[in-house]
């Protein structure tokens, strides 16, 4: 059974626009936050901020999300660039490994995240 969680509307998404959402705790019962976007083809992505290589939000409590030119998303800390449209690190410590990708759907022009119970 999902949990369903309404982020935003889909119309407020659109380049360097991230918006967030608590998701819960993860199994150290530390605070885990989705990412939520369009990618360059207008899809909705969403990715567990944390990074593969350190157990750290990517921008590190900044806010900043995006690199200079808007179209990866970025480790603030270390540089490293993730894909919008699956997370993958293209450029890094963590290259090859992804974000860690969230369900999610767009009902009605709301964007809403589909969780797993835990
Ligand atoms: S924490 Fe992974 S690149 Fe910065």
């Amino acid at each position: 059974m999902k949990r369903r969680l309404p982020v935003c509307s889909k119309d407020e998404l659109g380049p360097r626009v991230v918006r967030t959402a608590w998701i819960g705790t993860d199994r150290f019962g530390l605070p885990r936050e989705a990412l939520v976007l369009v990618d360059e083809g207008g899809e909705v992505r969403a990715y567990v901020n944390q990074c593969k290589h350190l157990p750290i939000p990517i921008d590190s409590g900044s806010r900043e999300f995006f690199d200079a030119e808007g179209t990866h998303l970025l480790c603030g800390t270390h540089g490293a660039r993730f894909r919008l449209d699956d997370g993958m690190c293209v450029r890094g410590p963590c290259r090859g490994q992804p974000l860690d990708p969230l369900e999610v759907a767009v009902e009605d022009g709301e964007v809403v995240l589909l969780l797993d119970d835990e």
